[in-house]
């Protein structure tokens, strides 16, 4: 590992998953990760001591992304600790299953509340504070293409987070920042396999062309190119990382 690049990365909802995989991946690209998370202080804490012991450097941010004057907090630490941020990756997000017809409240507000309204609250910051020559990325989901039955209200916000990624690209000429996002297919994490009968995870993991379940280091390996010198002729793209399942 080397600390070479010397640029800052905020890694929203990177105490497991994909978004912990991001946050190793860019800590041994060389950015100093900020590990943010809204309730898994224990990961949290314990990705921050891998990274660091491995040579990397690695801070965490309790942070609800769906509260904005936390999310406000949260890049104002940054800015405090580090003189500022190079690279947000909007990663922290829920997914619920149900049909239209068989949604609740609850369940519909949560997930415009995370996905949608969260991923807007660190975007807001970035627009304002990202240092000239940063770059964003957002995760979306291959479910705002392949519009499965119940994926409808996720579906939805992810389509929101790739409209609001297009734009923001736009918005943001003249800064010499990218503004990107990486949706994965069916990737073995907590999120796609919790409450999932082995059926499903098995046709799931057949439907693409490459045969496997994305792990979330072949992620991580997508956002980590957009991130780094390699991906700064790319902005306002949705690149789908998911062994061709659309
Ligand atoms: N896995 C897939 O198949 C798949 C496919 C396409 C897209 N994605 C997208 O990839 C992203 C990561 O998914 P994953 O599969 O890694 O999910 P995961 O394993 O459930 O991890 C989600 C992460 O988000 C954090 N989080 C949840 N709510 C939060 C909030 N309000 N504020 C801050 N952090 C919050 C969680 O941390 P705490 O619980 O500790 O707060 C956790 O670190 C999501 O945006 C998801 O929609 C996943």
């Amino acid at each position: 590992m080397s600390n070479a690049n010397g640029k800052v990365a905020v890694v929203t909802g990177s105490s497991r998953g994909i978004g912990a995989a991001i946050a190793e991946r860019l800590a041994s690209d060389g950015f100093t990760v900020i590990i943010n998370y809204a309730g898994g202080a224990t990961e949290a804490e314990a990705l921050a001591g891998k990274i660091e012991q491995g040579g990397g450097r690695a801070v965490t941010a309790q942070a609800d992304v769906s509260d904005a004057a936390a999310v406000a907090r949260m890049f104002d630490m940054a800015d405090a600790a580090f003189g500022g941020v190079d690279v947000l990756v909007n990663n922290a997000g829920i997914m619920r299953l149900t049909s239209v017809a068989d949604t609740d409240d609850a369940t519909f507000d949560s997930q415009i509340a995370i996905n949608l309204k969260g991923t807007f609250n660190t975007l807001r910051e970035a627009a304002r504070r990202l240092r000239n020559g940063g770059r964003i990325v957002n995760l979306s989901s291959s479910q705002a293409g392949l519009l499965h039955p119940t994926y409808g209200i996720y579906a939805a916000t992810k389509a929101a987070v790739e409209a609001m990624t297009h734009v923001l690209a736009k918005e943001l000429r003249g800064r010499n920042i990218t503004v990107n996002a990486v949706a994965p297919g069916p990737t073995a994490t907590k999120l796609f396999l919790d409450g999932k009968p082995k059926e499903v995870i098995d046709h799931l993991t057949r439907l693409a062309p490459l045969e496997r379940l994305g792990q979330p280091a072949d992620v991580a390996a997508a956002v980590a190119f957009l991130a780094g010198p390699d991906g700064g002729w790319i902005n306002g793209q949705v690149l789908r990382a998911n062994g061709g399942i659309i």
